[in-house]
């Protein structure tokens, strides 16, 4: 069952193409105009909504964290993400006017379940994006937009990560859709878009032979540090997760931004850094600040480890290795840009010995608060 894979983590890294494809399938027209006829709330609700909340744990919030980026820009729609946990004990804002979106893998984490409970006591819609048919936050919620993952396994979310993103971009398109806020011909030119990646994670797959030699090389690590900026930062987040739960090393994500404000203080002869570069096709400057900063820190002896776009050569002076993704739209990168920071996780903690399945004190479900 584990389709001749050593763990299911490395199995279910490879599902990935696969659940990308079906969490897209048979949601758009052959013209690119989304159809989400799951999503049971009704029209002039959702034309009305002024914010978007959306909630999760772990590594189902940073892909609410990638989803505002994509629903701001495509929905102009205000989105917040909050851990359920916190926003279950604040005195959250939140009315029949908000539109709140549950993100869970498994549909019971009792933090986003209670979470979610509140938010319709208070009188907002919820939509839950989830890969579990039937679990209890789908069935306490107004719609589900069910990610096709196929069953997840291992305890770290992997191919539930990329089909939740996924998801929630759908979600994204049709509200701006709805909405008007975009034009046909744009949405239809992000779904060709998405249609490719499927091929574009298969690719970074097949060679990924480069990621896991390093990462076995680096099982001696006592600390990895990973920095971001826009969607690239709740990716460096994830990809520190992934290390901290499979293979017990100390990992944090940064804000690339953030790292002259502090963080760069961690910075030392032989430090891990793994950094993800924005698109230099993307916008603003913001992939000559990301390079900068890997500058910055190869000076103070950090040891750099770049996830780029291809073709991009300008990071090659100051990466002490390069890892190259296929080329896509800036706010589809998550989608690729995460599968190595997986592989590497998954490579470095096997390479440990440690069972990538179970990893120590985790649950797969987290049903109590
Ligand atoms: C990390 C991981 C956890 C879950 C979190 C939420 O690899 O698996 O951080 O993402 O416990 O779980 P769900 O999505 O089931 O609500």
């Amino acid at each position: 069952e584990k389709g001749g894979y050593p763990s299911f983590m490395e199995k279910e890294i490879n599902d990935q193409p696969d659940a990308v494809a079906q969490t897209l399938l048979g949601r758009s027209d052959a013209q690119g105009k989304l159809i989400l006829d799951e999503l049971r709330i009704d029209e002039t609700i959702l034309r009305s909504v002024d914010k978007i909340v959306v909630l999760a744990c772990g590594t189902s919030a940073y892909a609410g964290q990638v989803a505002k980026y994509a629903i701001e820009h495509w929905c102009r729609i205000p989105t917040e993400v909050e851990l359920s946990h916190e926003f279950r004990y604040r005195d959250p804002i939140v009315n029949e006017k908000t539109l709140v979106v549950a993100i869970s893998q498994s549909g019971e984490t009792m933090d986003t379940l209670m979470a979610v409970r509140y938010a319709r006591e208070q009188g907002a819609k919820v939509v839950a994006i989830c890969n579990t048919n039937g679990s209890t936050i789908p069935r306490e919620s107004d719609a589900v937009l069910y990610t096709h993952a196929g069953p997840e396994i291992a305890v770290a979310s992997t191919k539930a990560f990329l089909a939740q993103i996924t998801a929630a971009y759908l979600l994204g398109l049709y509200l701006a859709q709805l909405r008007g806020n975009k034009f046909g011909d744009e949405i239809a030119d992000v779904m060709a878009d998405l249609a490719d990646m499927p091929a574009k994670i298969q690719s970074i797959l097949d060679n990924a032979d480069k990621v896991k030699k390093l990462a076995r090389d680096m099982s001696n690590a006592k600390s990895v540090l990973f920095l971001g900026r826009h969607v690239g930062f709740p990716v460096a987040m994830e990809g520190a997760l992934k290390l901290k739960e499979l293979a017990y090393i100390h990992a944090e994500g940064f804000a690339a931004g953030e790292l002259k404000h502090g963080p760069i203080a961690l910075i030392e002869d032989g430090q891990p850094v793994v950094v993800v570069v924005p698109s230099p096709n993307g916008r603003d400057s913001l992939h000559a600040k990301v390079v900068s900063n890997i500058q910055e820190i190869r000076a103070r002896g950090a040891v750099t480890i770049v996830i780029a776009e291809e073709g991009d050569t300008s990071v090659e002076a100051y990466a002490e290795h390069v890892f190259y993704v296929p080329k896509t739209p800036t706010l589809l990168a998550p989608l690729l840009t995460t599968v190595p920071l997986q592989i590497f996780a998954c490579e470095l903690a096997s390479a440990k010995g440690y069972d990538v399945d179970q990893p120590r004190n985790l649950a797969k479900s987290v049903t109590v608060e």
